[in-house]
């Protein structure tokens, strides 16, 4: 399947069509376009996928990890355990809220937090674990600290199975186009704390936890997630099954394609589900790699960012994981419109560039 013009083969297209179209018309319909019944559906839906109590829709993963911070009520210069190779969102929401988010390195095979790399020092007060491109985290081995999953890509994974978003005290989902459900951009925090639900809805309507109240409790944001957004994501995470499947399918076909080239290939541990937000493989000379797949119309991607490597962090220092991954890591095509000739292409190319 091309793009319409060209035969590009786009590194994203989200699984969208007359469904999620019917939703939107319904909502523009009704009028309600926001704080209105689809947010409630789309909430209770997720809070199923995430076998959580409650999930709160907001508008954007960065505004959930920003509002669970938040919400963990701690004091300004108090530590966060942050993994080095993540998308910057994950430090920067804990730097936003006058905390320090202290890097931790990766494993460089599962590109996940090492928990053998963790240090508790006196003002490490909670940790926030990333399942890197869906591939759950051994959060399992991290310090009892209060733990803020970033599952921003890891709808639909589970750990040990355990549904990644229900792991810790809250957890952040993403819905940018990239992710397995997409509302355009917007995010939810799921949990199970009564506490922390109540919180974070409070935070993303300025601190109003109902229209009743006369009075603010605290001063709060406007993060809100309109009905017209929830209404696109609305049946997708009502067929999330069926998307991961389709995901599923692709890593497999290019699992199948790609095993004798001299790649790392993504993994999961044993007993668990990945969330295949990403196909993320590690290559030498990814720059020249990814250049070459570009120039035959194949829109491959870095993987996400050694965040001690980036300005505001950069005093923390090295993190050989993490910069190894970051060297290495490529991201290929990865959505469920990509046909076997399109997997044998991208394939072929990779291969054509790896022998070269
Ligand atoms: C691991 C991780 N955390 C946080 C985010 C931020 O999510 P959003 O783009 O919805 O703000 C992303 C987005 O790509 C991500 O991959």
């Amino acid at each position: 399947m091309v793009s319409g013009e060209d035969d590009r083969i786009r590194l994203a297209w989200p699984d969208v069509g007359p469904v999620e179209l019917d939703e939107v018309a319904r909502v523009l319909r009704d009028g309600m376009l926001t704080m209105g019944p689809l947010v409630a559906e789309f909430e209770t839906e997720l809070a199923r996928a995430c076998e959580t109590t409650r999930a709160l829709a907001v508008s954007s993963g960065t505004a959930a990890l920003h509002l669970a911070v938040l919400a963990l009520g701690l004091e300004p210069g108090d530590e966060i355990l942050v993994p080095a190779y993540t998308f910057p969102a994950t430090a920067n929401v804990v730097a936003f809220s006058g905390l320090r988010p202290v890097l931790v390195d990766v494993d460089p095979e599962t590109m996940n937090i090492d928990p053998s790399r963790v240090e508790v020092g006196p003002r490490t007060k909670a940790s926030m674990p990333v399942h890197i491109f869906g591939r759950p985290a051994r959060v399992e081995e991290l310090p009892d600290l209060p733990m803020i999953e970033d599952a921003a890509g890891a709808l639909g994974a589970r750990r040990q199975g355990r549904a990644c978003g229900s792991l810790g005290l809250a957890a952040c989902l993403s819905f940018h186009p990239r992710k397995i459900v997409t509302t355009g951009e917007g995010g939810a925090v799921t949990t199970n704390d009564e506490e922390i639900a109540d919180k974070v809805a409070g935070l993303r309507n300025h601190g109003w936890r109902s229209l009743a109240d006369a009075d603010m409790p605290v001063p709060g944001l406007n993060y809100r997630l309109s009905d017209i957004l929830c209404a696109v994501g609305l049946p997708q995470v009502r067929r999330l099954d069926e998307l991961l499947a389709g995901r599923a399918r692709i890593a497999a076909g290019y699992g199948e394609r790609l095993a004798e080239l001299p790649v790392v290939l993504p993994t999961v541990d044993e007993g668990d589900v990945h969330g295949w937000q990403a196909y993320v493989l590690q290559v030498d000379d990814r720059d020249r790699v990814l250049r070459e797949l570009r120039a035959q119309g194949i829109e491959a991607q870095v993987g996400t960012f050694a965040v001690n490597l980036l300005a505001p962090y950069r005093e923390q220092g090295s993190f050989p994981g993490a910069e190894r991954v970051f060297e290495r890591a490529l991201a290929l095509p990865f959505h469920t419109r990509l046909t076997e000739s399109e997997l044998d292409r991208v394939a072929a190319a990779l291969g054509r560039s790896l022998a070269a």
